[in-house]
């Protein structure tokens, strides 16, 4: 492209405001020419509020608008960036892709596997480019994780485990995280699906148990100095125990309790053949651990400790030559002098990693071929949570595939129904 690629970003709620910060750290390390062009929110304050924040970052002001079909008779853009909330990814992306621009959307890319299978049909058929933002799996960490599960050096993964046990009463970020059709499981745990796809590939079949814990969540804010509390009532399950089975023969487990008050948790370790491999959180910049035990480990132990490991964790050594394998250019720009983990506050890190994303994105536009997590990628993440919903709902395994081809999608039907995809 010989000119900047010229955006817009639809939606400047929490996680739009946050793609400005990216988008000003891709152009910053000179990833790539882009031009913010319009800022879209149906809240006029909040189109307001992004077109501020882009002007300070990025150095000019792109017009701001209140509906999408205006920005797009007032505009000539390349390509849209949609960061609303998921309930309305298939009202904004479908008419976007069918009329071939091409989109990058944020997770996850709709609510249910229907509504994923429309949006990547709507850019099928309008010849589009479709990516879905995926920043966890950008994270170092993750890349570190990937290449050495696939270095073999641990042999054969055999479990995987994802904990996340928090939230307490809290209202989880915003209100529709609560609502049937916004549902926090989906919102969250795609993320974690997407890493367990990252590392493993698919799997072939899922059971679980899910239910709602907590029926009423409180938004406190500060009112000078007392707190003021209001409530809400909760729709969406906040529970979810999830065992995904492996063709090959390994097990993922996620267990997710976002109504947990009091101490949290939050773990992710993969077990191998010959030891474990601990990730630490995305945007943390912790390192991540390796434990490798020795004969001397096992005959050491005593009969009470034969159930608790062998050898505790230390950093895994990356030294810069390998570093150069392990990182794409992209990562090694953005996080300059890494080795294993990085030291930076969440902000920082997460602009970076939203980069990382973009410029993948933008990257896909120019040179024709596909993006790291395209709309498929994005379809299989909600679909394993999805699986997992509906093997709560039936009691029964479900099969992923039965998932990703609609025959499985009971619990699904009223999320469908409510948001006009069937
Ligand atoms: N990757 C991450 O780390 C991460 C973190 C937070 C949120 N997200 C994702 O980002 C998306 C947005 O989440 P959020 O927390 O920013 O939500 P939010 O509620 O803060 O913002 C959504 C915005 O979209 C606007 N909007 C809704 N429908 C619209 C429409 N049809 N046209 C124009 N504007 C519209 C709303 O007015 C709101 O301002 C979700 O998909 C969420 O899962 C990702």
């Amino acid at each position: 492209m010989s000119r900047s690629l010229r955006l817009l970003l639809v939606g400047c709620g929490l996680m739009g405001l946050r793609h400005i910060q990216g988008l000003h750290e891709v152009r910053r390390h000179g990833l790539f020419d882009v031009q913010l062009a319009g800022v879209v929110d149906k809240l006029p304050e909040r189109a307001g509020e992004a077109a501020e924040a882009a002007e300070r970052l990025l150095g000019e002001r792109p017009k701001a608008f209140n509906e999408l079909d205006t920005a797009l008779s007032s505009l000539q853009i390349d390509a849209a960036d949609i960061c609303t909330e998921p309930a309305s990814h298939n009202i904004v992306a479908e008419p976007l892709l069918e009329a071939g621009v091409s989109c990058i959307v944020e997770k996850p890319l709709s609510m249910t596997v229907r509504g994923c299978r429309r949006i990547l049909d709507a850019a099928g058929r309008g010849g589009a480019t479709l990516a879905v933002a995926e920043n966890y799996r950008r994270d170092p960490a993750n890349r570190l994780a990937k290449f050495v599960i696939e270095g073999g050096g641990l042999g054969r993964w055999l479990n995987a485990l994802q904990i996340v046990i928090g939230g307490g009463d809290a209202v989880l970020l915003t209100p529709w995280r609560h609502r049937a059709t916004g549902g926090i499981l989906i919102d969250l745990l795609c993320h974690y699906t997407d890493i367990f796809n990252y590392y493993f590939g698919s799997p072939r079949r899922v059971s679980a148990f899910s239910t709602l814990l907590r029926k009423l969540r409180i938004a406190r804010t500060l009112n000078g100095e007392s707190v003021r509390r209001s409530e809400i009532e909760a729709e969406a399950e906040d529970y979810l125990n999830a065992t995904l089975h492996h063709e090959e023969g390994g097990v993922c487990n996620l267990l997710a309790n976002l109504a947990a008050s009091g101490e949290g948790l939050w773990r992710r370790i993969v077990f191998l053949e010959n030891g474990s491999l601990e990730i630490p959180m995305e945007r943390t910049g912790q390192s991540v651990k390796i434990s490798k035990p020795l004969d001397s480990d096992y005959l050491s132990l005593k009969p009470h400790t034969l159930f608790l490991g062998q050898r505790p964790g230390e950093p895994y050594r990356v030294s810069p030559q390998a570093a150069a394998e392990i990182y794409d250019r992209d990562t090694r720009t953005v996080f300059p002098d890494l080795l294993n983990g990085y030291r930076m506050d969440f902000w920082e890190a997460d602009r970076k990693l939203i980069a990382l994303e973009l410029a993948d994105f933008f990257r896909c536009l120019e040179n024709g071929v596909s993006p790291e997590t395209g709309g498929w990628e994005g379809t299989v993440a909600v679909a394993i949570v999805a699986a997992a919903l509906e093997s709560s709902f039936s009691g029964r395994i479900v099969e992923l595939e039965d998932v990703l081809e609609l025959r499985v999608e009971a619990y699904q039907a009223r999320i469908n129904q409510a948001l006009g995809l069937i």
